[in-house]
């Protein structure tokens, strides 16, 4: 297991580096600015955004990585709106002061009409302090549009999993110097569209430096290389759930293990007749002990 190592005496669960309040756009924006990092993790339930709200994670994201991750499908294409609408506001209790970006699923966007609607019902349903939408330059109404109705929008581009059966499997792009060219003007032209953060997925960090330098706003990588204001990285690929995590995330926990330690060490009992021990039972009242 790879270990990202903590600075001696320092309590890793609590980071020093946890902005007052709620955190806003305007937070992610001045961290860009003083140069401090942004980081970001996945999150799709309650418990599980109550832990990481205390280790000073500044941005969650419900992805539709949650097709994948806790829905055991192949692809992210069939989460639903709905699904997603109901695990953002989880994520959103638990986690009432991160900065909590909902992903649009598969096809959630195919006209501005639409695309407005749904994103509307992230922030209006669960909560979210922006959406995030897999674009190119295809998208710039539809941004424009979520940005002219008050909805902060992230601009996802590089390797869009959304697009995986178009393009057949998922590929770094950016690559080649015509599609580096082709993301930094779509990076560009989505930020002036109204984006307000953007993500890069899985492309070189030459062509993500040349974006955080030409736009004003925050910039997360995910596989884009140092040069991001940020990075993020699929929860379960980092706690070990992943057979095949890609080459940028590493495994800082075995969670998998710890699970099937304290179930195992539950059958067992149940199988020895451990358990349920004395302490475990309810007792039948004595009469006159009211409801004790
Ligand atoms: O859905 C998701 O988890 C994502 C990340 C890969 C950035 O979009």
């Amino acid at each position: 297991m790879n270990t990202i190592p903590t600075a001696p005496g320092t309590n890793p669960a609590i980071s020093p580096e946890v902005p007052a309040g709620h955190i806003s756009l305007a937070t992610l924006r001045e961290m860009k600015a003083r140069r401090q990092p942004i980081a970001m993790l996945t999150c799709y339930d309650f418990p599980t955004a109550k832990v990481l709200a205390r280790t000073g994670v500044h941005v969650l994201l419900v992805g539709d990585s949650a097709a994948t991750t806790i829905l055991g499908e192949s692809s992210t294409v069939r989460v639903t709106m709905d699904f997603l609408v109901t695990i953002t506001d989880a994520v959103r209790r638990g986690a009432p002061n991160v900065f909590l970006m909902a992903d649009l699923p598969f096809a959630s966007y195919p006209d501005v009409t639409t695309g407005v609607a749904n994103a509307a019902r992230f922030i209006r349903e669960a909560g979210a302090d922006c959406v995030k939408l897999e674009a190119d330059a295809r998208h710039r109404e539809v941004v424009e549009a979520m940005a002219a109705s008050g909805i902060a929008v992230c601009a996802h581009l590089g390797l869009l999993p959304q697009r995986a059966m178009q393009q057949g499997g998922y590929f770094a792009q950016g690559r080649t110097t015509t599609d580096a060219q082709r993301i930094i003007d779509d990076a560009v032209l989505l930020a002036k569209a109204g984006a307000g953060m953007l993500l890069l997925e899985a492309i070189p960090d030459e062509v993500t430096a040349e974006i955080v330098k030409s736009v004003a706003c925050p910039v997360v990588g995910c596989g884009a290389g140092p040069s991001a204001d940020g990075h993020v990285v699929v929860l379960h690929d980092m706690l070990g759930f992943s057979a095949r995590p890609p080459r940028f995330v590493d495994k800082l926990a075995d969670v998998p293990e710890v699970i099937a330690d304290a179930a195992n060490r539950y059958v067992q009992a149940v199988t020895r007749r451990e358990y349920p021990a004395a302490r475990h039972q309810y007792r039948m009242k004595v009469s006159g002990d009211g409801n004790k």
